[in-house]
C-alpha cells in the first residue's frame, strides 16, 4: 500500500477555487476531464478532502464498510474537539441535522432505513404512479397550448414538491414554505458553508422541526396510510426516536425535491440541446426508460456523493487515512471513458447505463424508483401534450450551489397541443 497521498495524482491543484468558480458551476465537464486523465483519486492537500473521478475508484468507495456516511467520523469535522467553540452555530446545525439514516452507517444506518423501505419498493411506488399523474396533468393545464414558458417555473419546479407533500400529506398551501425551507438545507450538501447559509439553515431546520412536531401530533389523531404514518408507526414502536423521527422526514422532503426537479428540467434541456434525440423518443416512447438513465449519466443534477473513512483503505493505488472526507464527483464518474462507450455522446438508447447518480452501497438512493417513475410519467405527459417543444432563450443554470447542479430558468416554446 502506498504512503498516504503518495498515489493521490493533481497536488497543486486549488480544488476549491476550481469548485466555485463560475465557468466551472455553467459547464463543469470539460474541466471534469482534464482532471480525471491525471488520475481517479486526487488529494486536495488544503482542505484534506479526496475528491474520486474515476468509475471503478467511485464503486469501492460507495460500497467498501471501511467508508461509511457518517460525518461523526470525519477527523477534522463538526465533532473534531474545538469545533464547537469556533462555530457553535455549524455545529448545532450539524448536530441537530444529524439522526437520519444518510447520517449514519451500519445497524443503525439499516433501522432507520427499514422504515422506510417498504414504501419504496417498486410495486408501492407503481401505486403512487395516478397521483403523479394527476399533479402531471393539472400543471400541463395551467400551461398555455401555444406559447412560451417557463418550464422550470411551470412544471419541473412544482411537480415533484406537490407529490411529496401528498404522499406526506403535508397541505399544499405549505408548498412555497417547505420548498423555502428545502432550498436552505440543501446547501448542506454543498460542504463549503458560509456563516450566513449555516444560520439559514438552522433557522429552517428548526422551523422545519417545530412544524412536523405539530403534524404529527395531529396526524396520530386520524392516522391514515401515507409516509408520515409510516414514520409515526415506527416512532410508536419504538424503532425511531422523536428526533430520529423528525429530521429523517425533514431529509425526505429535502432530497426528494430539488434532485427530482433537477432529473426532469435537466432532461428536458439535454433534449431540446439533442433534437434528434427528442425526434428519437418521440418515435419510440419506449425509449423513454433509457433516455432516463442517460439524462441522469449527461447531467446527474447532484455533483458530490460523500463517504467519510472509518478505517485506512486502499483504493486504486492511494491510501486513504481514517477520518478523511472523501467526495465522489459524479459529473466526472458518469463520464469515465474506462467504463463508457462514447461518454460525452447523449445516446437515449444506450444499453446497461451504469451510471452512479443515484449512489451505490447501502446508503443508494431510497427514492430512486420514486424519481424514475416522476420523470417517467413527466416525459411522458409533456410529449403527450404538446406536438412541438423548442428552446426559446438561453436556459440559466443555478450558480448558487455547488452540489446542485440545476436549471434556475428554462424558456421553452410549446405548441401543437393536443
Ligand atoms: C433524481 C432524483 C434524486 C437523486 C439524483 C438522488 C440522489 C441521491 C444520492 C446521490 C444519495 C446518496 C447515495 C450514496 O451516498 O451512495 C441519495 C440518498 C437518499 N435519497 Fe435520493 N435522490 C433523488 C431522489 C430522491 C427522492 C425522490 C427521495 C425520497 C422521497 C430521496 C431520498 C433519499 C434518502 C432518504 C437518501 C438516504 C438513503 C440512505 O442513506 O440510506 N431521494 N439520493
Amino acid at each position: 500500500m502506498s504512503k498516504q497521498g503518495a498515489a493521490a495524482t493533481g497536488e497543486g491543484i486549488d480544488w476549491w477555487s476550481i469548485l466555485t468558480d463560475r465557468a466551472f458551476l455553467e459547464n463543469p465537464y470539460d474541466e471534469l476531464k482534464r482532471l480525471q486523465a491525471l488520475g481517479p483519486v486526487h488529494l486536495d492537500e488544503a482542505s484534506g478532502v479526496y475528491f474520486v473521478l474515476g468509475h471503478r475508484a467511485f464503486l469501492k468507495v460507495a460500497k467498501s464498510s471501511e467508508l461509511g456516511r457518517d460525518t461523526r467520523h470525519w477527523k477534522n469535522g463538526w465533532t473534531a474537539p474545538d469545533y464547537r467553540v469556533h462555530d457553535p452555530v455549524g455545529y448545532r446545525l450539524f448536530s441537530e441535522f444529524q439522526p437520519q439514516m444518510i447520517n449514519c452507517d451500519g445497524a443503525e444506518h439499516a433501522r432507520m432505513r427499514k422504515v422506510y423501505e417498504p414504501a419504496f419498493r417498486s410495486q408501492a411506488v407503481r401505486d403512487v404512479g395516478a397521483l403523479v399523474e394527476a399533479e402531471a396533468a393539472e400543471l400541463l393545464d395551467a400551461m398555455p397550448r401555444e406559447g412560451t414558458v417557463d418550464f422550470i417555473e411551470a412544471f419541473a419546479g412544482p411537480l415533484p414538491l406537490r407529490v411529496l407533500c401528498k404522499l406526506f400529506d403535508i397541505p399544499q398551501s405549505l408548498d412555497e414554505t417547505v420548498a423555502r425551507w428545502s432550498a436552505s438545507l440543501i446547501r448542506i450538501g454543498d460542504i463549503l458553508m458560509t456563516p450566513d447559509q449555516k444560520s439559514e439553515a438552522l433557522e429552517a431546520l428548526t422551523e422545519f422541526k417545530a412544524f412536523l412536531r405539530e403534524h404529527v401530533a395531529a396526524r396520530r389523531a386520524r392516522p391514515g396510510d401515507s409516509l408520515m404514518d409510516l414514520a409515526i408507526r415506527a416512532h410508536d414502536d419504538g424503532t425511531l426516536d422523536e428526533e430520529e423521527t423528525l429530521t429523517n422526514l425533514v431529509s425526505m422532503l429535502v432530497a426528494g425535491h430539488e434532485t427530482t426537479v433537477t432529473l426532469i428540467g435537466n432532461g428536458l434541456l439535454l433534449l431540446l440541446r439533442h433534437p434528434g434525440e427528442m425526434v428519437r423518443l418521440r418515435a419510440d416512447r419506449n425509449l423513454l426508460r433509457t433516455a432516463i438513465e442517460e439524462f441522469l449519466r449527461m447531467e446527474p443534477g447532484g455533483n458530490m456523493i460523500l463517504r467519510v473513512a472509518r478505517e485506512d483503505v486502499e483504493v486504486e493505488g492511494t491510501l486513504i487515512p481514517a477520518g478523511a472526507p472523501v467526495l465522489g464527483l459524479v459529473g466526472a464518474i458518469n463520464r469515465d471513458p474506462a467504463r463508457f462507450e462514447r461518454a460525452d455522446e447523449v445516446d437515449i438508447g444506450r444499453p446497461a447505463n451504469a451510471q452512479l447518480t443515484f449512489g451505490s452501497g447501502p446508503h443508494v438512493c431510497i427514492g430512486a424508483p420514486l424519481a424514475r417513475l416522476e420523470a417517467h410519467i413527466a416525459f411522458s405527459a409533456l410529449l403527450d401534450r404538446y406536438a412541438s417543444i423548442e428552446l426559446a432563450g438561453e436556459p440559466e443554470w443555478r450558480l448558487d450551489r455547488l452540489n446542485a447542479r440545476g436549471l434556475g430558468r428554462l424558456p421553452v416554446r410549446v405548441g401543437g397541443a393536443a
